[in-house]
């Protein structure tokens, strides 16, 4: 059973876009969720949904075995409304006719419809016969409607843009509504769960806090919890929300692996501590850490080996707290919907990500995953509602392997020492220059080359620091951070004056791909 009392059910024929979809859903404050087209009966069961969205993709509805819609959809007397192939997979089940675009008929970026009639759909948005831009990217096109269907708007390349059937409130527009370039489909996709849906648009953080709360105390009950904290935002609020719902029954552990920025550590045990009055335990494995990677310089082994000691002392504390049923985790709903996609994930190892995944299995613990239905900035505001520090809760990303993973070759404790200065100094100056929330993420690269220069009127023989800022809006490619020369030369200043060990810094202009924003 669904315990969000209105929601929107998105079936995803696998675009690249779905989840954007759900996010313009969620801003108009009504809940939402994405299954796949071939797995989504029981969801729609448990979800009792106000609408249905049916998603674009990839296929052409035209070829065998193509995606098609559950019949359920149909019989369900609910509104529909079909995004790109979603509005060609409603007309090819309604009784209408799709064919393969012609040389004519494709259209790809921008396009601008002409609207014929308006309705519900468009009210306070477009007006009849406006022209108005949108985002097009279909190969094939309706050339007939199904019955009871009429079209409200056209284009150059698809007299049947978007396309209607007011009696059964079913919807469909050949352009993606949900992007950015598409600047008026956001309010267009707000009409549809407000005025057609019905849906209030009440769903706000503090009504998720609530439902959080009362969702892990129902699994958790009487039973003992553990949550390994690391300083990030996603688990910092896992922790604080399931404190508040289970109290004392809630246990964090810290494992401190030595590969922190400066006074990161101390920061999180006093935040958790002291202010939230949380149970924590530090484990100082920072000897442990980094005895076992002295000397190691390929960046595949350091990630295995933190990796692997980040679970062996996790696990040794957690049997040490004994009696625990449950394991908490920071899971979001993007790591969700990635491992049902019926796509799939990406193929290629590029790095082996640092996390507590087999934890569970292992042993043999019940996950308790308060955030699995959040987006990240969502997560923030959730953690804002919480009363969470602006300065947890607006952080950049930080990678499970830390520091390790931005001293490219062999790591010690002298040139970790050197690599926090150098950082804390770097963030000092981007917070100063109020760029910190521009920036996805920023931080300094210690490099294993030492180049010559000249203080005073002696010769230096020292490192070399990299600097690397990047903008990206999900981590998954990202463009280099274009700073004032001025901003660049007055950090490279301070660090070479203030930082014992560097006498050069470097600016990294690469983007990702073909570069990774970390170094390793
Ligand atoms: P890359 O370097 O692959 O990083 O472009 C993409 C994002 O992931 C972060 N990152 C990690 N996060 N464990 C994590 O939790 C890891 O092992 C890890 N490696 C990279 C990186 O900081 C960036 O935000």
């Amino acid at each position: 059973m669904s315990d969000h009392s209105q929601s929107i059910l998105i079936i995803d024929f696998g675009s690249q876009v779905t989840q954007l979809i759900a996010r313009r859903v969620r801003e108009a404050g009504v809940y939402c969720e994405i299954h796949p087209f071939n797995n989504v009966d029981g969801a729609y069961e448990a979800l009792k949904p106000e609408a249905i969205i049916l998603s674009g993709g990839p296929a052409s509805v035209v070829d065998e075995n193509a995606p098609s819609v559950p019949d359920f959809v149909w019989e369900s007397g609910v509104p529909v409304l079909g995004i790109c192939y979603g509005q060609q997979a409603m007309c090819q089940a309604l009784g209408g006719r799709v064919e393969p675009g012609d040389e004519e008929g494709r259209e790809f970026g921008r396009a601008t419809v002409e609207v014929k009639k308006a309705g519900p759909l468009l009210e306070n948005v477009w007006t009849e016969a406006g022209h108005y831009p949108v985002w097009m990217s279909h190969g094939d096109r309706v050339t007939a409607l199904p019955e009871g269907f009429e079209v409200i708007a056209t284009s150059t390349g698809a007299p049947f843009a978007m396309i209607a059937n007011e009696d059964k409130r079913y919807y469909g527009t050949q352009f993606h509504l949900e992007v950015a370039h598409t600047p008026d489909g956001a309010a267009l996709i707000s009409n549809f769960v407000h005025k057609i849906a019905g849906c209030a648009g009440d769903w706000t953080m503090a009504a998720y806090r609530d439902h959080a709360i009362e969702k892990i105390r129902e699994q958790v009950g009487d039973g003992k919890v553990i949550c390994g904290l690391s300083g990030g935002v996603d688990s910092s609020v896992a922790a604080v929300l399931i404190h508040e719902a289970i109290g004392d029954q809630l246990t964090c552990i810290f494992v401190d692996h030595g590969l922190m920025r400066m006074n990161e550590a101390d920061e999180v045990i006093s935040l958790f501590r002291e202010h939230y009055n949380i149970p924590l335990v530090h484990a100082d494995a920072q000897d442990l850490f980094l005895g076992k990677l002295e000397g190691v310089s390929d960046p595949e082994t350091k990630r295995k080996i933190i990796g692997g000691l980040f679970i062996e002392v996790f696990e040794a504390e957690a049997n040490k707290i004994g009696g625990a049923q449950f394991l908490a985790q920071g899971t979001l709903y993007p790591d969700v919907i990635e491992s049902v996609s019926f796509t799939g994930g990406p193929s290629v190892t590029i790095k082996s990500h640092h996390n507590v995944g087999g934890l569970p299995e292992r042993m043999n613990m019940a996950l308790v995953e308060p955030l699995r239905e959040l987006f990240k900035d969502e997560v923030r505001a959730l953690g804002r509602e919480l009363g969470l520090p602006e300065s947890f809760v607006g952080r950049h990303p930080f990678p499970g392997p830390g520091l390790a993973i931005r001293c490219p070759g062999g790591v010690s404790r002298d040139k970790l020492e050197i690599l926090r200065k150098a950082d804390a100094i770097y963030l000092d100056e981007i917070r100063k220059a109020g760029l910190y929330d521009k920036i996805w993420q920023a931080f300094a690269v210690l490099l294993p080359v030492q180049t010559v220069g000249v203080m005073g009127d002696g010769r230096t023989y020292e490192f070399v620091c990299a600097l690397r800022a990047v903008t990206s809006v999900d981590g998954m490619t990202a463009d280099f951070y274009p700073y004032e020369m001025d901003f660049l030369g007055k950090a490279a200043t301070r660090i070479i004056n203030e930082v014992k060990g560097i006498n050069r810094v470097v600016y990294d202009v690469t983007s990702k791909p073909p570069g990774t924003i970390e170094w390793e």
